[in-house]
């Protein structure tokens, strides 16, 4: 039997609702939940991906600004920009678009530390991840969120069961580990360029960010494993999964799909994000 197509398009709609209530009770109270999103430089897929969270949360009630600065912006202009956010009290999330075109590049790590760890709704900075480590207070990477609302939506019993996370970044795969294990999955964080299929063989539930078209085929996966795929690679026009959807959905359990799977619930956690910060902040 086929596995169960994780469909993120729905989970995202119903989260979307709950949000909306969740914003107009906040109104009620005085507070509109505000996003501010820092685009440097003309790279028109940021610009694409910028406007779709601004629409987000709009769409949501929430009140949205671009800053859309020029190429030549220099780091002082940026962090003028970035402490003025920090300090505006209509502003509850701030959201700096990565990469950083040119010269801005190496300063990365030094703009995102400079957001104030409350507004940090990408969950990017340093304070946000030491605190998902010893269990306190934190937003998480959307991404990762968005992977456990699904397997939660399929009502996978984390307890006991092996997870395999392939893939290691701050936005995904690190946090994903230890929200997984928080929750009682022995898991093992596997190196993409390491041969990975002994892993995911053995694997209860597999987390794949790896950037690599339909790398992860059938035959790497046990029979019934709940996988979900965070995989975007853009290739010949089209959205490829990192997974081999079409023989993977024939051993799988539960599987998401790409598109429609793990990317539409991604945005709408930033949002979530976004609305747990104005609780936090207030008005
Ligand atoms: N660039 C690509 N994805 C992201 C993201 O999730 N957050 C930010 N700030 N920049 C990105």
């Amino acid at each position: 039997m086929p596995a169960v197509r994780i469909n993120g398009k729905e989970m995202a709609a119903e989260v979307r609702a709950a949000l909306t209530k969740e914003v107009e009770e906040l109104k009620k109270k005085g507070i509109t939940p505000g996003m501010a999103t820092v685009l440097v430089g003309g790279a028109e897929d940021s610009a694409v991906y910028v406007r779709n969270k601004g629409k987000n949360c709009e769409a949501v009630g929430g009140y949205a600004e671009l800053h859309h600065l020029s190429e030549d912006t220099t780091i002082e202009e940026l962090m003028g920009l970035i402490d003025r956010l920090n300090k505006d009290e209509k502003i509850h999330g701030i959201l700096v678009q990565l990469p950083l075109p040119g010269e801005l590049d190496k300063y990365e790590k030094q703009v995102m530390n400079s957001i104030d760890p409350d507004k940090d709704i990408d969950a990017f900075h340093p304070m946000n991840l030491g605190n998902l480590m010893i269990g306190d207070q934190c937003y998480l990477g959307v991404t990762a969120n968005a992977c456990v609302k699904m397997l939660e939506n399929v009502n996978v019993d984390f307890k006991g069961k092996h997870a395999v996370v392939v893939g290691w970044s701050i936005e995904i795969g690190k946090p994903v580990t230890m929200m997984l294990f928080e929750r009682g999955c022995a898991v093992t964080l596997v190196h993409p360029d390491e041969d990975f299929a002994p892993y995911t063989k053995q694997a209860d539930i597999i987390i794949t960010e790896l950037g690599k078209p339909k790398a992860i085929t059938g035959e790497m996966i046990k029979p019934g494993a709940v996988v979900i795929d965070t995989g975007s690679n853009w290739i010949d026009g089209k959205t490829i999964g990192d997974v081999d959807y079409d023989s993977a959905v024939e051993v799988a359990g539960c599987i998401t799909p790409v598109p429609g799977g793990v990317g539409p619930m991604r945005i709408i956690m930033l949002i979530y994000n976004l609305v747990e910060a104005a609780k936090r902040l207030g008005g």
